[in-house]
């Protein structure tokens, strides 16, 4: 088992080039298998949850292969059948996206309960409620393999109980190609649902409104291939910009969309960060002294749940009292048991955490317990005394292409090590 280990006390300091968006990219590398032709999709991270979908899509008789670093070509003009490969399936939670995909070509589909990060419940009643609208009928069997068919696929309204990424992605996919008009009340407006509908529309597809409450979609009659680039991942730009922040550092994090970062710059200017926006690049600095904040997780354009443990990390190190609320799921704060160890003063009732900054963090080890809050711990890690070591790094896998190497390049003294590899200094040469 990998683990990370981290000499705190460094300040990030440098230029750091952001991958493409994980949560745009596995939707677009589903969103090949509504094509009957050829797509190639650049800009893609090279994460964990990308080769899992790689393997799924050739295992259903598809052909997909990175012809160069990044640049990943999908043929699905073979595809062979709707029923995606069990053991796969439950790895990630972008596999649900292969419902709405497979029965948008096929009229059927036979998957998995999806996997993904353990935060609380992470039901698909919102997707499974979008494809009965469309037309479509399905069951639960043995092993929590959903069954969905139609004998065809209808527009329809809709109107989402709670907004969601998943579930508006994947009925954007079954509508595309459905007869007729959908309309998709209260959806998700994530940068990356703007991204999927313009991948959508670039193969023929006939969206409108992706980015605001109602999207709609014109049923076409089948999609054809092309070419198209996933875009700047916020998240990944995100947990850079609380890094930088939080070592007192001054890192220029290029290769993004500064407004999909509105809702972080303006809490960290809040908080006595400095940011400087420029066209595709921000600049954050810190003098390492920054005032408490008050979070509250929200879709976008709010404060983006996925950069939670990351801020509330940094809010340790801030004067003063912060209270960080989760609006989006009933159990994100599980990694904070973990900051705890290292020292941090947070109390966590429900959904709202209260943290009492000021100290700062003591190396520990310590263990990720998902995607985000495996790379809050590395800036805990970063901003700590002496050295930490964080265990189950393969959840950071998924999500973060080059992570250590791009933090290595802004001067964090971090290594991936084997468990149990002795020697080596963790000073980096
Ligand atoms: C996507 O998950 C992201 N994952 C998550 O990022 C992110 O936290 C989440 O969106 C919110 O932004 C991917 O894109 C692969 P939701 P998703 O459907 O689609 C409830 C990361 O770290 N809900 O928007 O699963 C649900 O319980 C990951 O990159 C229903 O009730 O999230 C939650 O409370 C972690 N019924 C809320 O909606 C449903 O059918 C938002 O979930 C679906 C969702």
């Amino acid at each position: 088992m990998e683990k990370y280990v981290i000499l705190g006390g460094a300040k990030l300091e440098g230029e750091v080039e952001i991958s493409g968006a994980k949560n745009s990219a596995v939707a677009l590398i589903v969103a090949t298998l509504l094509v009957d032709g050829v797509c190639v999709i650049e800009n893609v991270p090279l994460v964990s949850d990308i080769y899992v979908l790689v393997d799924i899509i050739n295992k259903l008789g598809g052909r997909a292969e990175f012809v160069d670093k990044g640049v990943l070509k999908v043929d699905s003009t073979q595809l062979e059948h709707c029923e995606a490969p069990y053991e796969m399936v439950r790895k990630i939670r972008a596999s649900s996206y292969l419902m709405g995909a497979l029965l948008g070509r096929f009229r059927q589909a036979r998957v998995a309960m999806p996997g993904g990060c353990d935060f609380g419940v992470r039901p698909i009643d919102l997707h499974l409620k979008g494809f009965e609208a469309l037309g479509a009928k399905y069951s639960v069997e043995a092993g929590g393999i959903v069954n969905i068919t139609a004998d065809d696929l209808h527009g329809a309204s809709i109107y989402m109980d709670t907004v969601s990424v998943g579930a508006t992605i994947n009925i954007m996919f079954a509508a595309a190609t459905a007869k007729g008009q959908t309309i998709i009340e209260n959806a998700a407006k994530e940068p990356h649902i703007v991204d999927v509908a313009n991948f959508l529309n670039s193969m023929g597809a006939n969206i409108k409104g992706a980015g605001t409450d109602v999207i709609k979609v014109k049923g076409v009659d089948a999609l054809h291939g092309g070419n198209y680039a996933v875009i700047p991942d916020q998240i990944e730009a995100g947990t850079f910009m609380i890094a930088a922040a939080a070592t007192g550092g001054d890192v220029l994090i290029k290769n993004i969309i500064p407004k999909h970062l509105d809702s972080i710059s303006a809490k960290l200017l809040e908080m006595g960060i400095e940011i400087e926006e420029l066209d595709d690049s921000l600049r954050v600095r810190s003098s390492g002294e920054f005032k408490k904040a008050n979070v509250k997780t929200m879709p976008h354009p709010g404060f983006p749940t996925d950069l939670q443990p990351q801020i509330l990390t940094l809010l340790t190190a801030a004067t003063g009292t912060s209270i960080v609320t989760e609006n989006v799921w009933d159990n994100r704060f599980k990694y904070v048991e973990e900051l705890r160890r290292m020292g941090a003063n947070v109390s966590v009732d429900g959904r709202i955490a209260v943290i009492e900054g000021g100290g700062r963090l003591t190396g520990s080890p310590v263990s990720s317990t998902d995607l985000r809050a495996g790379a809050a711990l590395v800036i805990a890690g970063l901003m700590a005394e002496g050295v930490t070591e964080i265990y189950n790094i393969k959840y950071i896998d998924r999500g973060y292409e080059d992570f250590e190497k791009k933090l290595r390049s802004l001067g964090a003294q971090i290594t991936r090590r084997v468990d149990g590899e002795k020697g080596k200094s963790v000073v980096i040469a």
